[in-house]
């Protein structure tokens, strides 16, 4: 919309974190802080969203650098929340509409709330829309002080009020509706002789009343939309209630979590219809999981895409991968930056490090080691093994124990194996070396030279049986 831009306040540094991440770029449910009332405004509608920045201003320039619609600027010093929108007026000058104010440590507000205080603010003709709600512990807000004819005359913040003003539970949110012609020259004139000595932004109530304007106020029904975050314990409790919202959409969408209050999906992950998510289990924000998927207790998975019907057992950790439909990660099973194929079985207790790419029907079995490979189409390793640096061809079998000996000390070489080898238990293959297809590696081979198509390969000590042996070591 042309005539609507948000400012979103996050130069403050919070302090009651305690912590050397400032405050709005901590994570909730995946996402920092501060980019979720950033999307809510959008959704609303902002054509134009300016954020006030202070501390660490580098680490929130780089979190919105690829965001065409922000622009940043910069309160060197947190003066107030009245300061703060007066220096994002320069990043909006010329423009006449309404102006959003945000704040970046109240992120659960929801989109279908903004909207409904924009359309009331247009509907009463007021200058100045301010969201309120009604908080069991009003600790720490601003109150919402009303005259007799139930208008808002001014807003107390708690260290300034009296312990009359106190105990009034309406509060503010900190979300205002304010025309920009408005907003911007009261801005100017705000003090600060108060308690704290900051610039406060909620004196603009004042003022528009002062000067016989319309301030209104816009009651939200769920308190929890207007949860300022300052400390950790919040923090936990606001990432409980963003669970549970992006929980229930899943839900709504067909997804069974068996326990949702103990499902950890982040915002903005893709779950189809008819999959099942037991309890403990972390999908992080990005990921896609296809439809009638098991994923099955304690499962984390991080940055990546599974398709239909994947079984993905418990403890499994996926991490930068991409899976074809009807594959299986067995339990305790860790693969990163990994692609496997359709029908494909990996684990238990198998590890896939970055590059593993598994063809379809492929088969890693327990305690199989892999790092950039290349398997085809129906190879297996099934037991003990280690395969890196190797081109392995469809339809081989690695037997229990092989090893590709890949590293010289100084450098990696590879391992190339042709389509339908058998490699026997208990190989190694002294890399660089190549199998050509159809051989027949002998269990117990070292292999240290390359084996030419349809043959077989073998490299063993000849064994000697020294009979009575044991009965005569018995006897001495
Ligand atoms: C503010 C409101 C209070 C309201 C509460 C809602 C004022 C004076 N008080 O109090 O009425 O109930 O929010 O959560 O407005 N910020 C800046 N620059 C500054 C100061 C703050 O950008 O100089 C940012 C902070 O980063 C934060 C937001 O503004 O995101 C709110 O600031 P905070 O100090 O948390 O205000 P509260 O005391 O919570
Ligand atoms: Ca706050």
């Amino acid at each position: 919309m042309d005539n609507l831009a948000a400012i979103i306040l996050a130069a403050g540094k919070g302090t009651r974190m305690k912590s050397g991440i400032v405050k709005v770029m901590h994570p909730l449910a995946g996402a920092p802080m501060v980019a979720w009332p950033v999307a809510v405004a959008r959704q609303a509608g902002a054509g134009r969203i300016v954020a006030v920045v202070g501390h660490q201003a580098e680490r929130l320039r780089e979190h919105f650098s690829n965001d065409a619609d922000i622009t940043l600027a910069v309160q060197e010093e947190q003066l107030g929340t009245g300061h703060a929108v007066a220096c994002a007026a320069g990043d909006l000058s010329g423009f006449s509409g309404k102006v959003l104010i945000l704040c970046g440590d109240v992120p659960l507000i929801r989109t279908e709330t903004l909207r409904a205080m924009v359309a009331a603010h247009e509907a009463t003709g007021a200058v100045l829309t301010v969201l309120t709600a009604r908080q069991e512990n009003p600790h720490g807000y601003g109150r919402i002080i009303r005259g007799f004819d139930g208008r808002v005359i001014r807003i107390v913040e708690e260290k300034d009020a009296t312990p009359d003003e106190r105990s009034r539970t309406e509060v503010n949110a900190g979300i205002y509706c304010a025309e920009a012609s408005f907003l911007f020259d009261a801005v100017k004139r705000i003090g600060n002789d108060n308690a704290q000595g900051e610039y406060y932004l909620t004196d603009i109530i004042t003022m528009a009343n002062d000067r016989g304007l319309r301030c209104t106020a816009h009651p939200v029904a769920d308190p929890v939309e207007v949860m300022g975050i300052n400390d950790r314990v919040q923090l936990a409790e606001a990432a409980r209630h963003a669970r549970r919202r992006i929980a229930e959409e899943h839900m709504l969408n067909g997804v069974t979590l068996v326990d949702p209050a103990a499902t950890y999906i982040d915002q903005g992950v893709v779950i189809g219809a008819d999959t099942t998510i037991q309890p403990g289990v972390q999908i992080a924000g990005g990921c896609r999981v296809g439809e009638g998927c098991t994923i099955e207790a304690g499962a984390i998975i991080k940055g990546s895409e599974l398709g239909d019907r994947c079984v993905v057992e418990s403890r499994a950790v996926i991490r930068g991968c991409r899976l074809g439909s009807d594959v299986v990660i067995k339990a305790g099973t860790v693969m990163e930056d990994s692609t496997v194929m359709d029908h494909a079985a990996i684990g238990p207790m198998a590890h896939l490090r970055p590059g593993s790419e598994l063809g379809a029907h492929v088969k890693i079995g327990n305690f199989v080691e892999t790092k950039k490979i290349v398997m085809g189409e129906g190879s297996k390793a099934s037991h003990l093994t280690y395969l890196g640096d190797a081109t392995i061809g469809r339809n081989v079998n690695v037997g229990c124990g092989t090893i590709t000996c890949n590293y010289d000390g100084v450098n990696k070489h590879r391992t190339v194996i042709g389509d339908d080898v058998f490699v026997g238990s208990d190989v190694q293959f002294v890399a660089p070396v190549t199998i050509g297809s159809n051989t027949l590696i002998a269990a117990g081979t070292t292999v240290t030279r390359d084996v030419p198509a349809d043959s077989l390969a073998i490299a063993r000590t000849p064994q000697i049986n020294k009979e009575g042996w044991k009965l005569r070591k018995r006897d001495q």
